[in-house]
């Protein structure tokens, strides 16, 4: 079958590679969609923390069930699913508490245990699977894995008031959080973003303001707006040098500050915002599967996302879709693929 992988710095290359053999408790699927990610671009830039080229590239998938082992209950051929694209040891104490996301040997596509998803063929515990509604595109259904994301990050704040919430960043991460923290009730919800595009997406999707953070000073606007108080909870969904200061310095006393984004150099950080007033940070990576359900539940009752699909190419073109986000000479949120 043919997969996409990235076999050189920012090289994309199409290639002849075994189908998975399932194992008793796994389905193959065959793919229909998959997503290229924010953490793709990393191992296309030689930025991952620990993977490689060569390297099976992607996590985000929807499709068909054409294949079941032998113990699998609940999945049959047929059903259209995405999957949740993690598995933990099941043994240790992270995984006793549900905690999938921290497990030290916890396995995850596009390494030596799991096959990446842009393949034809993609194999995956039934643990993971999650079923799509019949009226659920395989876009949609490829959609639930960052909104995953986007759950977490707000689910981990533990501040009552939702008066006003910072968005630091408005790519795919940081416009799935403005959509579920509109869903979650915040009032007010100010983005940032260097790209107009992503700015206009975010107001056509509720932002009460959208930011150039390169033009405005973010604290003085969160000021005006919260007359001096400062916002309830700030969430850093994009990498700068003075990103982590911009969002203490504009959360209130006692409030919080969680970091979605994979920042992997050192950046400066003044800690002395936290002491005087507070607050409390925190880190979200990505999501149990209970995070994960109710991103699929969110999007099974019809909430749409095809706005967000800014771009759609086929297997062939990956290296092309990889640069478009990567470079962002055009227009881009999320792109797909489909096969
Ligand atoms: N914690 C997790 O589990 C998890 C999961 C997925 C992605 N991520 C990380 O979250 C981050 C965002 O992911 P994404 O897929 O949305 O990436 P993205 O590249 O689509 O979006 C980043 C956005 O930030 C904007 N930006 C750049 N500099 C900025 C600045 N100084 N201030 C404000 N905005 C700025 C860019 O224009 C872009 O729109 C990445 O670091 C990614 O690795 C983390
Ligand atoms: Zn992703
Ligand atoms: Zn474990």
């Amino acid at each position: 079958m043919k997969a996409a992988l990235v076999t050189d710095l920012e090289k994309v290359s199409i290639q002849e590679v075994d189908e998975p053999k399932i194992r008793d408790d796994e389905v193959l699927i065959k793919v229909k969609t998959v997503g290229v990610c924010g953490s793709d671009l990393h191992l296309f830039r030689g930025t991952h923390a620990f993977r490689k080229p060569p390297a099976i590239l992607g996590h985000e998938v929807a499709g068909n069930v054409v294949e079941i082992g032998k113990n699998v209950k609940t999945v049959k051929i047929g059903d259209r699913v995405t999957v949740e694209p993690q598995y933990g040891c099941g043994v240790c104490e992270y995984c006793q508490q549900g905690l999938v996301n921290l497990c030290s040997t916890k396995v995850v596509p596009g390494t030596a245990k799991w096959i990446g998803v842009f393949v034809e063929y993609f194999n995956a515990p039934e643990i993971t699977v999650h079923k799509l509604n019949d009226e659920v595109s395989y876009k949609m259904g490829t959609m639930i894995e960052p909104l995953a994301v986007a759950v977490r990050a707000l689910r981990k704040s533990t501040v009552k008031e939702k008066d006003c919430l910072v968005i630091l960043g408005s790519g795919t991460i940081g416009l799935l959080t403005l959509v579920v923290a509109k869903q979650m009730g915040y009032k007010q919800v100010v983005c940032t973003d260097t790209a107009e595009f992503n700015r206009d997406m975010a107001l056509k999707h509720g932002a009460t303001l959208a930011i150039n953070p390169l033009e405005s000073d973010i604290v003085d606007v969160i000021k005006k707006l919260t007359n001096g108080r400062g916002a309830d909870l700030a969430l850093v969904a994009a990498g700068a040098n003075n990103i982590v200061d911009q969002a203490t310095a504009c959360v209130r006393k006692r409030g919080e500050v969680g970091i979605i984004a994979m920042i992997t150099e050192k950046i400066p950080f003044y800690s002395y915002q936290i002491v005087i007033n507070e607050l409390t940070m925190y880190g979200a990576m990505t999501y149990e599967t209970k995070d994960f359900k109710e991103a699929a539940d969110m999007i099974n009752n019809g909430l749409d996302l095809s706005d967000f699909i800014t771009q759609t190419m086929d297997l062939e073109h990956t290296q092309e879709g990889l640069d478009v986000l990567s470079q962002k000479k055009e227009h881009v949120v999320k792109v797909m693929i489909e096969l």
